[in-house]
């Protein structure tokens, strides 16, 4: 059965609880604008697109509770997770219906079908890279988890699976909150998918040993040149597949682009609780007299990106820029 990170009925946001994967499958069921903010923030969900998808609903729950105003609403929600674009677009397409006197309901479901939609795009537009790329490293979680359905990262190796290539993923493990050895292995064992988990550690060790024939990631901002924000340790991956002459594409929905951002200099990095990184599972991992810090995301240059991978196809980060004018222009 496809994965779908979350779906909304009558007044209910479903969402499969990423916390507590893979040792359980637990659905939550959420009415309310606020336990919907606090799933963001406490990554229940996660993944730029699931998380405007699932920001887009907690306004329609919060419409439903009639005790918030539209910007109210948009603002707490937006207050759950800063680096993620695709949060404030999803707030945004419903805030906008919502003074509009427009169906809430029926701009949050649109929101999330273009999501999905341009998700397959992005598998269908990315599949020809790896039509004979066996060997592909990825980091954190950029699957159906992350984008409702399909992924950003992992729909173009679905798609070449479809169409027959053979490959095997290298799956990061991905510090602190380990997205990689839970999630991304959980969607890639589930479809039998050939793949090792590694310790975050090892890739270089696996790039610089011709193990690894092309990175692919998800992003959480792209800014209008390329730079762009992605999971804690994606810079390092980039760097070292650059110095190893392989390929590192960047997949991503138009809703992770920032068209208005000129470069990555300005993106904001969340810093998450220090304890993620000091205990895991309520283990101390650290003596209590050593402090420690979590910043969530990094910036990758754009110049170290080969390609990045959008719903209406691929383009070098030189025409970038070009494309998001034709895509802004096309409304
Ligand atoms: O902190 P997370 O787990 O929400 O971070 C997720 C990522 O960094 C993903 O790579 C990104 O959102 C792209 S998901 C398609």
């Amino acid at each position: 059965m496809k994965v779908r990170a979350l779906w909304y009925t009558a007044g209910v946001l479903h969402l499969l609880d990423q916390r507590a994967l893979p040792g359980r499958v637990r659905v939550l069921r959420l009415r309310t604008l606020r336990s919907t903010a606090d799933a963001i923030r406490t990554m229940a969900v996660r993944g730029a697109p699931s998380i405007g998808a699932a920001a887009a609903y907690g306004m329609v729950l919060g419409k439903r509770e009639g005790r918030y105003t539209p910007a109210q609403a948009a603002r707490l929600l937006g207050a759950t997770r800063p680096t993620a674009h695709d949060l404030f677009v999803g707030i945004e397409a419903v805030r906008k219906a919502w003074v509009a006197g427009d169906e809430v309901e029926e701009a949050a479901d649109a929101y999330r079908s273009r999501i999905v939609e341009e998700c397959h795009q992005i598998g269908t537009a990315g599949a020809p890279l790896f039509a004979t790329t066996r060997r592909v490293l990825t980091h954190c979680n950029a699957g159906a988890l992350a984008t409702v359905e399909w992924g950003t990262a992992l729909a173009p190796l679905r798609v070449a699976r479809q169409r027959g290539a053979r490959l095997f993923v290298w799956v990061d493990e991905t510090r602190p909150l380990l997205q990689g050895s839970r999630l991304t292995a959980w969607e890639l064992a589930r479809e039998h998918i050939p793949h090792a988990v590694i310790a975050d550690n090892a890739a270089g060790h696996y790039l610089a040993t011709g193990q690894v024939d092309a990175v692919i990631v998800g992003a959480d901002r792209i800014a209008r040149n390329g730079d762009f924000a992605n999971k804690i340790g994606t810079y390092s991956k980039a760097v070292v597949a650059r110095e190893n002459g392989v390929p590192f594409y960047v997949a991503a929905p138009w809703s992770t682009f920032d068209v208005r951002r000129p470069n990555g200099k300005t993106i904001p990095v969340e810093e998450r609780d220090p304890l993620e990184v000091s205990e895991i599972a309520g283990h101390r991992l650290t003596p209590k007299g050593s402090p420690s810090r979590n910043p969530a995301f990094d910036i990758t240059p754009a110049r170290y990106v080969t390609a990045f991978v959008t719903p209406a196809g691929v383009v070098r980060p030189r025409a970038l820029a070009r494309l998001l004018a034709r895509h802004s222009a096309a409304g």
